[in-house]
């Protein structure tokens, strides 16, 4: 099973700043991940929470459960979250981070990710497509 964690504010994707992050809503990027998943034999679950602990508590789920890799949007909490990080640090599974916007063509405290250290790689700036992209990477690492 692959997965996938959106961060805070990610629920609003499709009305939220969409200069920058697209007019393509949170729903509309999970279908196309569960179609992707089907197509490829793969199990999906997906989780958006505002909450650094919600996330926390769904990657240590990792550590019990049948889990071959997890593909997370940090949001803002790329740029501070160290209970996240180390959550991340603790898993065996391929880790992959994603962001719809080019975080280093933004403000400078955007320009740093706590996150990317302990990740296998990172997709950013490609928008919802920065999701799909993941995902085919996470397929031949898993
Ligand atoms: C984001 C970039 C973060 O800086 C921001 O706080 C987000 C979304 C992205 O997907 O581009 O909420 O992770």
């Amino acid at each position: 099973m692959i997965l996938v964690l959106h961060g805070p504010n990610l629920n609003l994707l499709g009305t939220r700043e969409p200069d920058v992050y697209g007019r393509t809503t949170l729903a509309d990027i999970n279908q196309q991940l569960r179609k992707k998943a089907e197509a490829a034999g793969v199990e999906l679950e997906i989780i958006q929470s505002n909450g650094e602990k919600e996330l926390v508590d769904a990657i240590q789920r990792s550590l019990s459960e049948d889990i071959e890799g997890i593909i997370i949007n940090p949001a803002a909490y790329t740029h501070y979250s160290i209970a996240i990080r180390d959550a991340l640090a603790a898993c065996e599974i391929p880790i992959i981070e994603v962001h719809l916007s080019n975080i280093y063509q933004r403000e400078e405290f955007r320009h740093k990710s706590v996150i990317a250290p302990v990740v296998k790689g990172q997709v950013a700036g490609f928008g919802f497509k920065s999701y799909y992209l993941a995902f085919d990477a996470m397929l031949d690492l898993i």
